[in-house]
C-alpha cells in the first residue's frame, strides 16, 4: 500500500507529492505546523492542536487554508487512506507560493496546506520508556518567538544532530544564565530534590506543548502538584527525575544529561505514573 499525502486540494501518492519551488515555506520557512498523535484509532488532543494552529496562524498573519471543519475532514481522510491506527499526522500551512519577495504576497494568494501521516514504531517507544534516553545541553540560539510553532527549525535541527553525534537523543536549550528552556522538539520537566514536579513557565521563551498542557490535567487528576517555574542545569542534574514531553513521545524519561547520570540512572516513577494515566485524560477523537 502506498502512502498518500494531501497537498492543496488533492490526495497524491506521498512519493510524488510536491509544492511549488517558490512556496514561501521552502523559500523563507514562512509557515507553521502541527504534529498530532493517533493512538488506537483516535486522534489525541485534536482540539488543542487546532487551537494552537489557529494561534500560530494569527501570530504570523497567515489565513486559514480552509475552514476548521474542512481541515478535520482532510486529516481524517489522510489517516484513513494511510490506514493509520497508531502513528501521527503532520500538517503544515505556509503563506503560499509567489515570486520570491520578502514582503507578504498579494492579498488573496492562497495558503499552502500539506497533511501527511505515518505509523509509529510502538516497540521503539516502549524500549525508550523502559530504559530512558540521554540528552545534552546546548546554548539557546533561537529567536524569541519560539512560542509560535513555525517551520523555521534550523537551530533545533542542528541541536538534535549534535545530540545524535554525542550518542544522545535530545538536545536541551539553555540560557546564558544556566536556565533550562526546552528540548529541540520537546518540553523538559524535573522532579526536583524536594519532590516537586517542575517545568518552565510558558511565555515567548518556549513552545506551550499540548502534551505539556494535558500533562497538567493528568497531574491534577492524579494528585501530583506542578510548579511552572524555571530551573537551572545544576538543578536538573541533581533532580530525582528528568523527563521530556511531546506529541510524538508523550513522556520519555531522561536518565543522563551531558554524560552525567540522573538519580540512579533508571526511569523514575512519576513519569511512569503520568504516562499510564495520560490517555485516560487526553481528548480522543475517533478517526
Ligand atoms: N515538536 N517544544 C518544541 C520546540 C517542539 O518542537 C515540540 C513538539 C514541543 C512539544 O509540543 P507538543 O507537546 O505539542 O508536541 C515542545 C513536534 C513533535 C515536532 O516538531 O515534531
Amino acid at each position: 500500500m502506498s502512502r498518500i499525502a494531501y497537498v492543496n486540494g488533492a490526495y497524491q501518492r506521498h512519493a510524488n507529492a510536491a509544492v511549488h519551488i517558490e512556496d514561501r515555506g521552502f523559500q523563507f520557512a514562512d509557515g507553521v505546523y502541527e504534529v498530532c498523535e493517533v493512538r488506537h484509532g483516535y486522534i489525541v488532543d485534536l482540539t488543542r492542536h487546532l487551537d494552537r494552529l489557529d494561534r500560530s496562524l494569527n501570530e504570523i498573519r497567515i489565513a486559514w487554508p480552509m475552514t476548521r471543519a474542512a481541515l478535520v475532514v482532510v486529516i481524517r481522510e489522510v489517516l484513513r487512506r494511510n490506514r493509520i491506527c497508531n502513528g501521527l499526522f503532520y500538517l503544515q500551512v505556509t503563506r503560499g507560493a509567489a515570486r520570491r519577495d520578502h514582503v507578504f504576497p498579494a492579498e488573496g494568494t492562497p495558503s499552502t496546506l500539506v497533511v501527511t501521516a505515518r505509523r509509529t514504531d510502538a516497540s521503539l517507544i516502549a524500549r525508550k520508556n523502559a530504559v530512558g534516553i540521554r540528552a545534552i545541553t546546548v546554548p539557546e540560539n533561537r529567536w524569541d518567538r519560539v512560542d509560535v510553532k513555525t517551520v523555521g527549525l534550523l537551530p533545533n535541527v542542528l541541536a538534535r544532530q549534535a545530540a545524535k553525534e554525542e550518542g544522545a537523543q535530545e538536545a536541551i536549550f539553555v540560557e546564558p544564565d544556566g536556565t533550562v528552556k526546552e528540548g529541540a522538539a520537546t518540553n523538559v520537566w524535573i522532579v526536583d530534590k524536594d519532590g516537586t514536579l517542575r517545568t518552565r513557565h510558558a511565555d515567548h521563551g518556549i513552545l506551550r506543548g499540548i502534551t505539556r498542557t494535558t500533562l497538567m490535567d493528568v497531574a491534577a487528576a492524579t494528585g501530583i502538584d506542578i510548579e511552572e517555574r524555571a530551573f537551572s542545569v545544576e538543578e536538573m542534574l541533581g533532580a530525582r527525575e528528568v523527563f521530556i514531553t511531546a506529541a510524538t513521545s508523550i513522556c520519555f524519561p531522561v536518565v543522563a544529561v551531558n554524560g552525567k547520570t540522573i538519580a540512579n540512572g533508571h526511569p523514575g516513577s512519576v513519569s511512569q505514573k503520568i504516562r499510564e494515566a495520560f490517555f485516560d485524560i487526553a481528548e480522543k477523537t475517533a478517526i
